[in-house]
């Protein structure tokens, strides 16, 4: 094998080292054809609890399950080489207790082969993030909204608007920085505080729907791509594929029933007796 052609993928600390320099790309994927062309341009792929609403259609990330997560997780690896793939910790994977916690984050590495995990929650999230490193696990760490409590907020909206409610997101930032989380997602928090925070704390910040302030950026995926029937105001959309595969498959089902379906040159020609 030859030692030059090898890639070396990305790891946590490669990102921590980043912070306050070259913004850091990341998408989320699920698949493995989509972790390979996100391969090319991301620094980081997020395998997304999103995964829930995106593929499967659920209402919230609520009912997305380890297995769900360690299944996409492993597509995902096999499609890239490069990007350091984080593979986000569901919904009652974690919460309960530390051990609890670690337990499932060694399955999620062992099985898929990622390079660390994302977990929600600030202040509370702390003692586990600092049992999880301190054991070899590298964590992402994910403050401001967390779409996991949604059934205790009501609703995805923006947090921190009123600058009342900054302290809390300080807080709940400055204590995964110091558990030892490598990175940081904030999202969907104004800009003023992004910045603030992004000052405040020595690990790189990632924002989604959070200003331009933060070290590096996530979206999902299939939102950018315009692939999402529900996509968050905050999105800019990159691409518009869904009138574009709406229309090849239109096009297709034409054919079947017009029976004008491609001849001779897109099938299989006979072979010829010998
Ligand atoms: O699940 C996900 O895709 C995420 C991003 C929105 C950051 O957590």
């Amino acid at each position: 094998m030859s030692v030059q052609n090898e890639i070396r993928r990305l790891t946590a600390p490669d990102i921590f080292a980043r912070k306050g320099g070259e913004p850091i790309v990341m998408l989320t994927s699920y698949h493995a054809h989509t972790a390979q062309l996100a391969d090319k341009y991301c620094d980081v792929i997020l395998v997304g609890d999103s995964l829930g609403m995106v593929m499967h259609g659920l209402e919230s990330t609520v009912p997305v399950t380890l297995d769900m997560m360690i299944l996409q997780g492993h597509a995902v690896m096999r499609g890239s080489k490069r990007a350091l793939v984080v593979v986000d910790m569901p919904f009652g994977s974690y919460e309960a207790s530390k051990e609890q916690a670690f337990a499932s984050a060694v399955r999620v590495l062992k099985e898929t082969g990622c390079g660390a995990i994302k977990l929600e929650g600030g202040k509370r999230m702390a003692e586990t993030i600092a049992f999880l490193v301190e054991r070899g696990v590298p964590v992402m760490a994910h403050v401001g909204l967390t779409p996991q409590a949604i059934n205790v907020l009501g609703s995805f909206r923006a947090q921190g608007r009123d600058e009342g409610d900054w302290a809390r997101i300080e807080e709940d930032t400055l204590a995964v920085a110091q558990a030892g989380a490598f990175s940081v997602v904030i999202e969907a928090v104004a800009e003023p505080l992004a910045r603030k925070l992004t000052a405040q704390v020595a690990i790189p910040t990632i924002g989604i729907g959070a200003s331009p302030a933060c070290d590096g950026q996530v979206l999902v995926m299939e939102d950018m791509l315009g692939l999402s029937p529900r996509v968050p105001k905050f999105v800019k959309r990159y691409g518009d594929l869904g009138p574009s595969i709406e229309k090849a498959m239109a096009d297709y089902a034409r054919e079947v029933r017009d029976r004008s379906f491609p001849g001779p040159e897109h099938t299989y020609p006979m072979r010829k007796k010998t």
